[in-house]
């Protein structure tokens, strides 16, 4: 990010060099030169803060930045547009956001809310200050989003980005800079509030610790099969517990087709988990709008509050072929699920097949199972699909013996 920032504002650079410019021009130039280079060492400044200090990988040359300057914008959002009275919702978007939480809450009261991939943290601290919880973890995996919200919420401490667009916008200035004010803080309540850079898909935490999970704007985004991330959620939330989810399903375009689920399927596979959905909501809203932007996101978000109403090895589904109202079981395709002890004679001798239902003790999930053999797998044989279809296969057999 800090090597494209440095190459757009030497392209900027060697325009003003140029001897055909009108007055005009050069001022748009100068004043987009001045936003670059306080963005960038913002950022720098801020990873800095935290420990972090940039350096060239290859692995990241050619990785795409849309993301990551579209949640550049997410700071602002979180942190600057409120200071102004928006157009678009009844105070503030940030307000509105939280008024959506409210609306799908249960009555619960939890102690430890987890809020995963909060960006800048900003709905994960309105909802610690509305909810009063012991602790609150607000977890994302960008460390600039992070550190935004470490310093304006545990540190106290204002922040100044700018905000530059590509694009005019007749009758809106095309720079701006923010002087982000530190987040109210009643009672000292940020000594409960924590941000923890995690990656969702490997999380540092103990299974069954959590009383809430949030996840907003998070599902479609989050770089895997919604499925897998519903068995993160599982795994992490204590039996009883609840989980609230907010946003659109935009899925990232590099998710394949067959994975881009509908709220409908989303809500099989909670409920295959174990989760019942208690309250839920559509709403269609103003996204990013900027005050210095005429454009904006029009998105419609689905909010709902689950409950976990079982825990995993306590489903009450069909654990045999045989039994009634057998279909494709819950464990074949939430694969965080235990797989059932299964009664298999395989007809020929199968080294794999043998060593899969080695593994199979009523506890272990296709996930887990996987895992253990992955590192025996045939080079470019991924290891869950190749267990999800041999015991599809074994099921098939032992329904038809
Ligand atoms: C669309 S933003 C939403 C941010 C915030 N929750 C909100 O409602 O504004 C998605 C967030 O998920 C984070 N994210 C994406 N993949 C992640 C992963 N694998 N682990 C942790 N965070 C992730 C991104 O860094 C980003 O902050």
């Amino acid at each position: 990010m800090l090597q494209h920032g440095e190459e757009s504002m030497q392209a900027v650079e060697e325009a003003l060099q140029r001897y055909d410019l009108v007055p005009k021009t050069r001022q748009r130039l100068e004043d987009s030169h001045e936003a670059m280079y306080e963005s960038l060492t913002s950022m720098k400044a801020l990873l800095e803060d935290g420990g972090l200090v940039p350096e060239f990988h290859q692995m990241f040359e050619h990785s795409p930045l849309e993301n990551l300057s579209e949640y550049y914008h997410h700071i602002l959002r979180d942190w600057a547009w409120d200071d102004q009275r928006s157009q678009y919702f009844a105070t503030h978007v940030n307000d509105e956001n939280l008024k959506r939480i409210k609306k799908v809450w249960l009555k619960q009261k939890p102690e430890f809310i987890l809020a995963l991939g909060a960006g800048a943290g900003r709905l994960s601290w309105d909802i610690h200050v509305n909810f009063n919880p012991k602790l609150t973890i607000a977890t994302d995996i960008n460390p600039v989003l992070l550190a935004s919200a470490i310093r304006l919420i545990k540190q106290q401490r204002p922040l100044t980005l700018p905000e530059l667009y590509k694009y005019p916008q007749i009758g809106f200035p095309h720079a701006a800079k923010w002087k982000m004010k530190p987040a109210n803080d009643p009672d000292a309540k940020r000594d409960s509030w924590i941000a923890l850079g995690a990656d969702v898909w490997n999380m540092p935490l103990k299974p069954r610790s959590v009383d809430c999970i949030v996840t907003s704007w998070l599902l479609d985004v989050a770089g895997g099969d919604v499925r897998d991330l519903i068995g993160v959620i599982t795994y992490l939330l204590k039996p009883g517990g609840q989980w609230i989810n907010t946003g659109p399903l935009l899925y990232s375009p590099s998710l394949p087709f067959d994975q881009k689920y509908s709220a409908e399927e989303i809500k099989q596979f909670a409920s295959l988990a174990g989760f019942e959905i208690k309250k839920e909501n559509i709403d269609e809203i103003a996204h990013m709008a900027s005050p210095i932007n005429a454009r904006f996101h029009h998105e419609q978000i689905w909010s709902f509050a689950a409950t976990k109403k079982y825990a995993e090895e306590d489903l009450p589904y069909p654990k045999k072929p045989t039994d009634d109202n057998w279909l494709t079981p819950g464990w074949l395709i939430i694969h965080h699920l235990p797989v059932p002890q299964l009664h298999f004679a395989c007809p020929h001798e199968h080294d794999l097949v043998e060593k899969v239902f080695s593994l199979v003790d009523g506890k272990r999930s296709i996930q887990d199972i996987s895992y253990s053999l992955q590192a025996l797998m045939p080079e470019g044989i991924i290891a869950k699909e190749a267990v999800v279809a041999l015991f599809a296969e074994a099921l098939e057999f032992m329904g038809t013996e």
